[in-house]
This record gives C-alpha cells, sequence and structure tokens, in this order.
C-alpha cells in the first residue's frame, strides 16, 4: 500500500481526506500537533474506516522530529500538506507568527521530501488569492491579486515556492488545490468541523445558533450588488474536497514529468448568497434559523465561484454532492456533537 504522509490529518478538511485515502487504497499517515483538532478526531476516523490508523503527535515545523519520522516510515509515496493556521483575522494580529508556521512547515516537509526521495505533494491552497475578481468565475489563469491579510499571503507565497522548486530543478512534483468554501460533514456524523471559541465561518455559526448556543447569526451586509444583496461563495462538500486530494495524487502519480507543479480550482463552480444558504438550511433541517441584517464584515469578498473545467479535464474530479447534502451533513453533525457532550457530563 502506498504511504501518504497527511499533516493536519486530524483537522476539518484533513480527518476527511484521511478517509478518502483509505477508502482509495492508500495508508494515510497522520502528523498533527492538535494545535487546532483534538485527539478525538482520530476515533472518529477510526470509527469511519472500521480501521486504525497510525499518526504522530508533532509539529511538522520541528526538523528533528520530522526527520525521525521520515526516517522511520520508508517507502513514503506522497504528501498532502494541511498543516497550518488559517485565521484571517488573526493573521493580521499576528503576521510573525503566520509567516513563520505557514511557511516554514513546507519548507520543511520539502527537505524532507527531497532527502528521502519522496515525489508527491499536495498542497493546500485557497481561492483567497484571488482577492475579489473582476470576472466571474474565476479560472486558474485569473490574476492573483495582492494578497488581503499575511494568511492570504502565506498561500500565494506557498504556490511560488512550489513552482520555484520546479524551476530550479529540484525532483518534486506538486499541484495546489484552491479550496473554496469548505462546508459539510462527513454522512456518518463522526468526523466534522470542531471551530474553537465563536466560529468565524458561516456553515458552523448557523448550526451553532440553531443549536442553542448562539442567540443570533448576523448576516454581514445585504447590499451587495448581488442578487439579494448578500455575499456569494461557492461551498464545497468537505467529501467532494476530500476526493480531489485523492484525484491530485493519481495525477502526480500517472505524470512522468518531474519536476511537475500545477494548480487547480476545487469548488463547485455555482454561487449561492448567504440567504441562499440560511433558506436552503431551514428548507432541509426543518428548523428556523434566527437572524438579522448587520453591517458590512470588513475584508469580505462580494462574490466569488469557481470555474471548475480544469479540475473535471486534467483532475478527472467533479463535486458530486450538494449544498443541500452539504447542510444537512453539518447540522447531522452538529447534533452528534451535542449527544456526545450529554454523555460527557453525564
Ligand atoms: C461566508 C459568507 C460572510 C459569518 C473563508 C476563509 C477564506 C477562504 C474561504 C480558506 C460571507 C457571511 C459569515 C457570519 C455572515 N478559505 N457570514 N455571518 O469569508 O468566504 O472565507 O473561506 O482559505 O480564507 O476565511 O467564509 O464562512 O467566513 O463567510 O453573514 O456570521 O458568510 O460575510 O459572505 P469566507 P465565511
Amino acid at each position: 500500500m502506498s504511504k501518504i504522509i497527511v499533516t493536519g490529518g486530524a483537522g476539518f478538511i484533513g480527518s476527511h481526506t484521511v478517509v478518502e485515502l483509505y477508502r482509495a487504497g492508500f495508508e494515510p499517515i497522520i502528523i498533527d500537533d492538535f494545535s487546532n483538532s483534538e485527539q478525538s478526531v482520530i476515533k472518529g476516523i477510526e470509527n469511519t474506516i472500521g480501521d486504525s490508523v497510525s499518526w504522530y503527535p508533532a509539529d511538522c515545523n520541528n526538523q528533528q522530529v520530522m526527520e525521525t519520522i521520515f526516517a522511520r516510515e520508508k517507502d513514503i509515496t506522497g504528501v498532502i500538506h494541511f498543516a497550518a493556521f488559517k485565521a484571517v483575522g488573526e493573521s493580521v494580529q499576528q503576521p510573525i507568527k503566520y509567516y513563520r508556521n505557514n511557511i516554514n512547515s513546507l519548507l520543511v516537509i520539502i527537505e524532507m521530501m527531497l532527502k528521502y526521495n519522496v515525489p508527491n505533494l499536495v498542497f493546500s491552497s485557497s481561492c483567497t488569492v484571488y482577492g475579489q475578481p473582476e470576472k466571474l468565475p474565476v479560472n486558474e489563469n485569473s490574476p492573483i491579486l495582492p494578497a488581503q491579510s499575511p494568511y492570504g499571503n502565506t498561500k500565494q507565497l506557498c504556490e511560488n515556492i512550489l513552482a520555484q522548486i520546479g524551476l530550479a530543478g529540484k525532483p518534486l512534483k506538486s499541484v495546489a488545490l484552491r479550496y473554496f468554501n469548505p462546508v459539510g460533514a462527513h454522512p456518518s456524523g463522526n468526523i466534522g468541523e470542531l471551530p474553537i471559541g465563536t466560529p468565524g465561518n458561516l456553515i458552523p455559526f448557523i448550526t451553532q445558533t440553531v443549536a442553542g448556543h448562539r442567540p443570533q447569526l448576523t448576516v454581514f451586509g445585504n447590499d451587495y450588488n448581488t442578487s439579494d444583496g448578500t455575499c456569494v461563495r461557492d461551498y464545497i462538500h468537505v467529501v467532494d474536497l476530500a476526493k480531489a486530494h485523492v484525484k491530485a495524487l493519481e495525477l502526480l502519480d500517472r505524470t512522468s514529468l518531474s519536476p511537475f507543479y500545477d494548480v487547480f480550482n476545487v469548488g463547485t463552480g455555482a454561487g449561492n448568497t448567504v440567504l441562499e444558504v440560511i433558506k436552503t438550511f431551514e428548507m432541509v433541517t426543518g428548523r428556523k434559523v434566527n437572524y438579522k441584517i448587520g453591517p458590512r464584515r470588513p475584508g469580505d469578498i462580494e462574490q466569488i465561484y469557481a470555474e471548475v473545467d480544469k479540475a473535471r479535464d486534467v483532475l478527472r474530479w467533479q463535486s458530486s454532492l450538494t449544498l443541500r447534502d452539504a447542510l444537512k451533513d453539518a447540522w447531522n453533525w452538529q447534533q452528534k456533537l451535542k449527544e456526545k457532550a450529554e454523555q460527557t457530563a453525564t
């Protein structure tokens, strides 16, 4: 079995990807420092796949520890590098923390891969590299705009590093996946998103409000130039997104070119407004979302959604789950979390 290191494998997208890797016949090996996840996620993954999974509690900035893992786990064929800080607002407050962690960890990973002859790397990038695009949908050749936050800048810099490693002739094959808005949870209810503190993202805020943990959702602005005045995003089910990583590894495997670097949008190709998300949630779950319209959130982009032709044609991947599926699964996950909390309390 082909061994794949998954950094950040206990995180939201990482945990779902570990499941899909296992199902596709790979052997995932998780490296996670649990700075933004919990060890219980490993159990959730194991319950989902019905098997145990290898994992190391480690920070991938720690070169020595990484060295030990790469030396011990021989014959690794690929790395999926999720581990990174991802809070846009925090990155503005603490830029050094973001640059140090997000850039350095990629450099350590690349050094390890070159040293231990690991050929294939999949990197988590973001549609944030497009900023507010002039033309929609955005494709992979759309302009990359100056980053609005240190977080966004780390994604751009990491993409450039990967492209330049190739130009330097190093034997590394890599793919950057530009995620649009990942949402939902595993339909089993075993794994999902675990936001720490008040969620910044829309879907966990909705599910926590409906579950009674938050009094009310604020819709950030309804005076945008969109169909109902609220912002438009391309919401992609996390299970579909996870599958794109398997496809990326398969693409790298069948690519004889080395060095190799390419980039793909991973979205559904369609946009939805915030109010459409709320209405769909209410329809799918039969629960009312208590919300009010508030002011715009500084830094928000009016609208963005992906062109996904390249992913379909080259990556041989396309989304198959809907926004309804994602919202149903997110709500199911929220309810499972409540059950777990109640079990712990009794
Ligand atoms: C979605 C929409 C909000 C919360 C995030 C990351 C970004 C990138 C994509 C990672 C927006 C509105 C939200 C709330 C609201 N991914 N909203 N009330 O802003 O698209 O970006 O995912 O790299 O870096 O930050 O996602 O879920 O925060 O917002 O009205 O309480 O919901 O204004 O229109 P966003 P989000």
